[in-house]
């Protein structure tokens, strides 16, 4: 598998940290220093579907293909406006898109989910061109009332499409711990066959369990990927992690003992965009021209579930 084209698209209205303070008690100070995130971008008015199709011919134009060569459309998606139908198919229909599509849902961690998947595709000669857009509407999903979530989250949708040659070196997934410390209930009707639905359906987060069991799955998982591709880490250029808070890359940097300017980071004006994060962070290092030929990238995920997953791969484009 390689990766052949990138794109991503942010909404528009940036929320500052002052701007949450404004109905929250919280304050720059706090929020800069245990998360690094300053800013982050929230959709309004905008149609997140149309973002979203924006986000893909970002992604085709970059690859030199047309969207006809596209034979697999893969979603991954925490949260978007849909329940049903999937949310690859909202966005197929704008685009005029008729591959087979479906959505993932593995939280934060779903981009090394749709490209392990991805890639038994182009092995198995069932695909050739595979499409994966993470689209994740996030400032749906938190509890505005909650300043201990929802000043970690974002909007953003990232997209990758990537071929069968060979550039992929190793990349695992797996389910690190139990699953408790990021829940969100799904809204549950009005069956008059159950009882009465008390529960919150807002995102609940454990915050701290959180943090711990991410640095602890960065660290076994990266290992684990980068000694599955027989590359030393000195050789690594670029680790991409999540962007879900600039300690947790910083206590990875330490415990890997690699130089903390190897990790890349757009987190401070994006916040946690859940699993469009490593896909956007990407898209903007491909078009800043920071991504050469060859180049050996790490990347690591984590999210709810708790799941988690690493890969290594090379930059080929
Ligand atoms: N502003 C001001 N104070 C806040 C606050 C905010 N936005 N959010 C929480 N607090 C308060 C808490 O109420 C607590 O107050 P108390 O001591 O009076 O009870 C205090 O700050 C410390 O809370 P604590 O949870 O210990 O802070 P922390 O240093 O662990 O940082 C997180 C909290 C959420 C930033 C941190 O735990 C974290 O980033 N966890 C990972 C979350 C994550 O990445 N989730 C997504 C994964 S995909």
């Amino acid at each position: 598998m390689r990766i052949i084209g990138t794109g991503s698209v942010l909404p528009e209205t940036t929320v500052t940290n002052d701007m949450l303070s404004q109905f929250l008690e919280t304050d720059d100070e706090w929020i800069s220093s245990r998360t690094g995130i300053k800013t982050r971008q929230v959709v309004t008015n905008e149609s997140f579907e149309e973002l979203s199709a924006k986000a893909v011919m970002a992604a085709v134009e970059d690859s030199n293909i047309n969207l006809e060569d596209i034979d697999l459309f893969i979603c991954s998606s925490t949260m978007s406006p849909y329940l049903t139908p999937a949310f690859s198919c909202v966005v197929s229909e704008i685009l005029g898109l008729n591959c087979r599509c479906f959505d993932i849902n593995a939280g934060c961690s779903g981009f090394i989910s749709a490209l392990e998947i991805a890639n038994s595709y182009l092995k198995s000669d069932s695909a050739t061109r595979v499409l994966i857009l993470c689209a994740e509407n996030m400032t749906r999903m938190v509890d505005w009332t909650d300043r201990s979530t929802c000043v970690l989250f974002g909007d953003g949708i990232g997209a990758v499409i990537v071929d069968a040659e060979d550039s992929f070196l190793s990349i695992t997934s797996g389910r690190y711990d139990n699953g408790d410390s990021l829940v969100m209930k799904s809204p549950g009707g009005n069956s008059p066959f159950m009882p009465k639905d008390e529960d919150n359906h807002y995102l609940v987060m454990k915050g701290r369990d959180v943090f711990k069991k991410a640095i602890e799955a960065i660290n076994h998982d990266l290992k684990k990927a980068v000694f599955e591709s027989k590359v030393m880490i000195e050789k690594i250029n670029h680790f991409l992690l999540h962007q879900a808070n600039l300690r947790i890359i910083a206590s990875a940097a330490k415990s890997l003992k690699v130089p903390i300017k190897k990790f890349r980071n757009n987190i401070s004006n994006r916040g946690n965009t859940s699993s469009a994060s490593v896909p956007i962070l990407i898209d903007e290092l491909n078009k800043s021209g920071l991504l050469k030929q060859g180049d050996i990238i790490a990347m690591a995920v984590f999210g709810a579930g708790f799941l988690s997953g690493a890969s290594v791969f090379k930059w080929a484009k």
